[in-house]
């Protein structure tokens, strides 16, 4: 009879961890746009080159997930989805870090509005520019 309850609870227990695992898992879908220098100053770090990733991926938050300035130095993974034209590079992951808010660029992004605006660097390692802008799976880590 106990051992029974116990199955029961583990079998619980077990179900209980992979929605936990899921619900963290679950991707966002948006849209990515690219631009290029000048990357200073930003709103983020104002004119400390000391704060962006040596290998230059990095990127701008749009509106809706700048979240008041909280979304400084959050890093997101993401991937190219589909594009018009087709530009996605197929198996391609980057994680990128945000480092300042894409309404305010010194420099023009290649589309306002977008949820993310990539470095070219960031662009260039899942799309081939080919397209402005690319629909993108993200999710925060
Ligand atoms: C970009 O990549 C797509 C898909 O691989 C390809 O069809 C297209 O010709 C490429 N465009 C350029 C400008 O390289
Ligand atoms: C984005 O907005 C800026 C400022 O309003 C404007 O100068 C620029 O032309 C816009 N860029 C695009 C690609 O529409």
């Amino acid at each position: 009879m106990q051992k029974k309850a116990l199955k029961l609870l583990r079998h619980i227990l077990i179900l209980l961890s992979w929605r936990l695992l899921l619900r963290r898992a679950t991707a966002d879908v948006g849209t990515a746009a690219f631009y290029g220098p000048p990357y200073l100053p930003t709103v983020c770090y104002g004119d400390d080159p000391s704060q962006f990733p040596a290998d230059n991926i990095f990127a701008a938050a749009g509106e809706g997930i700048w979240d008041n300035g909280a979304c400084c130095g959050r890093q997101y993974m993401l991937r190219c989805l589909s594009s018009s034209p087709e530009s996605c590079i197929a198996g391609q992951t980057i994680q990128v870090k945000v480092v300042n808010r894409a309404s305010i660029l010194d420099s023009n992004p290649s589309l306002n509005g977008t949820t993310i605006t990539l470095s070219n660097t960031a662009f260039l390692q899942i799309a081939n520019q080919s397209s402005d802008v690319i629909n993108i799976e993200f999710i925060q880590i």
